[in-house]
């Protein structure tokens, strides 16, 4: 493009009577924001259309301007929604290109369209509305995640897993169990993503460049027609902060750290060290050179998105810090982190509801696990406790019965009763009954246990929560 035309063009943009020169190529290049900003098209028609409406009640348009707007930004959207509408990157931005194309096509209504409004409230309300959307179709997939978690925990309320700590076998658990811990966090994630939403929704247009205007403007009038819960009361906050993106895309980034551990269980579930699931073949893929492999390479990616989601917090927490009020162009930096935060969550979770249903479980191999590793050793202890043993002694007599059974490569449970008598006399032949990892599993009957009972209890509640049919 030559600089020609880009003076033209700053010139039709309508601000070119100040400047005495063009704006040079490479300064246009690093200014546009019409590369990525082009996603707000029609939410940008959508307010557009809201406040012509507005300013035609208060008298300011008349309503033959408002009939040409509607009429000019129907055929925009017909043209944007074809791939027919020609983007022009010397005019910026979004927000530029379509009203350009509005006075192209209804002439001098489309001028009058910007009259009470600046490109910072107008940005700042498209990017509300946008993220508003984004925010319940991301709502929308986590409960497709939880239902699909809810209906494995529901076939696998009685799977014996071994449960960890530190990695290291700690006490047997219902696979069931395993999974409802993440549809609770999932929920928490939900909540958050709702409670951000309140403050998304809310709108900024009025404030105009900082100040307000001196036209008669209705802006709750505006704030209904798109759906807004209220206003942003202080022009100067409503065209500077973006703390609502910040706020969600934390609660992004805690969402991604959530699915990043699920991620990690499932990679080291489907390794053959511990055989616990295999996944679908269409979420794995092979070695190019090992031909036996087959890669978790979905839940690894999700692993590995997760810390560009959590950077791209990060960068809108820094984009902000520091910014004198009101509206500065650094503001423009908020989208790209914005816009593929929104995109690596929604492939993610979508990955995910996916691929749960299709995780088939090896019982064998997790209850073989679940014996290993002196997993009952606490059900002992516990045992002894009921039969009036002081339980830091039953622990201690327990760890000696663990070191018998370690130095015979054996089970708790196949140290013969007179070994266990001569550490913990008060031990009977009923001992055996809490050395088993069912019996260790159903002991655990209370809310939050991992009983199969109160996992079918919990299942059924979150299908109630969810609205689910049971
Ligand atoms: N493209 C701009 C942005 O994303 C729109 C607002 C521009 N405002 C301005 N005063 N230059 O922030």
């Amino acid at each position: 493009m030559s600089a020609h035309s880009s003076s033209l063009d700053r010139k039709n943009g309508g601000w070119s009577g100040r400047f005495s020169e063009p704006v040079a190529d490479f300064v246009l290049r690093y200014t546009a924001s019409l590369g990525f900003d082009r996603r707000l098209a029609l939410v940008d028609i959508e307010a557009s259309l809201a406040h012509a409406a507005m300013l035609e009640r208060a008298g300011v348009l008349s309503p033959q301007d408002l009939g040409e707007i509607q009429r000019g930004m129907a055929v925009i959207r017909g043209e944007i929604e074809l791939g027919r509408f020609e983007w022009r990157l010397e005019l910026e931005d979004v927000h530029l290109n379509i009203e350009r194309r509005l006075t192209e096509l209804i002439g001098e209504a489309g001028k009058r369209l910007h009259t009470g409004r600046s490109r910072n409230d107008q940005v700042a309300t498209d990017l509300r509305l946008w993220l508003r959307a984004a925010i319940d179709l991301i709502d929308g997939y986590l409960a497709a995640v939880q239902q699909a978690l809810v209906e494995q925990a529901e076939a696998h309320a009685a799977t014996v897993m071994p449960g960890f700590t530190h990695l290291q076998v700690a006490q047997p658990v219902s696979f069931g169990h395993h999974l409802l811990a993440y549809v609770e966090m999932f929920e928490r994630d939900r909540e958050r993503l709702r409670d951000a939403r309140r403050r998304v929704n809310r709108l900024p247009l009025g404030a105009a460049a900082l100040a307000g205007t001196t036209f008669p403007i209705d802006r709750a009038f505006v704030a209904a027609r798109l759906g807004f819960e209220g206003l942003c009361e202080n022009s100067l906050d409503a065209v500077s902060d973006r703390d609502f993106a910040i706020e969600f895309a934390a609660a992004a980034a805690l969402l991604m750290t959530h699915l990043s551990r699920l991620a990690e269980e499932l990679v080291l579930w489907m390794s053959p060290r511990f055989g616990f699931v295999r996944l679908p073949d269409r979420f794995t893929t092979g070695s190019s050179i090992m031909p036996q492999k087959k890669n978790p390479d979905v839940p690894e990616l999700a692993r590995g998105k997760t810390g560009r989601v959590v950077g791209h917090l990060a960068a809108l927490l820094v984009l902000m810090k520091g910014q004198p009020l009101a509206y500065n162009k650094d503001n423009q930096e908020d989208k790209e982190p914005l816009f593929d935060t929104v995109d690596t969550v929604l492939d993610t979770l979508r990955a995910f509801a996916e691929m749960i249903p299709g995780i088939e479980v090896d019982a064998a191999a997790m209850r073989r696990a679940a014996e290993e590793g002196y997993s009952t050793a606490t059900d002992l202890a516990d045992y002894l406790v009921r039969r009036g043993m002081p339980f830091r002694d039953a622990h201690e007599a327990v760890a000696r019965a663990v070191r018998l059974a370690a130095e015979r490569h054996c089970e708790l449970a196949a140290l013969p009763l007179e070994d266990l008598r001569a550490l913990a006399p008060l031990a009977d032949a009923d001992v055996y009954g809490v050395l088993n990892v069912d019996g260790s599993l159903a002991a655990r009957n209370h809310v939050g246990g991992t009983s199969p009972a109160q996992v079918r209890a919990q299942v059924a509640r979150w299908r109630d929560r969810l609205g689910l049919a049971g």
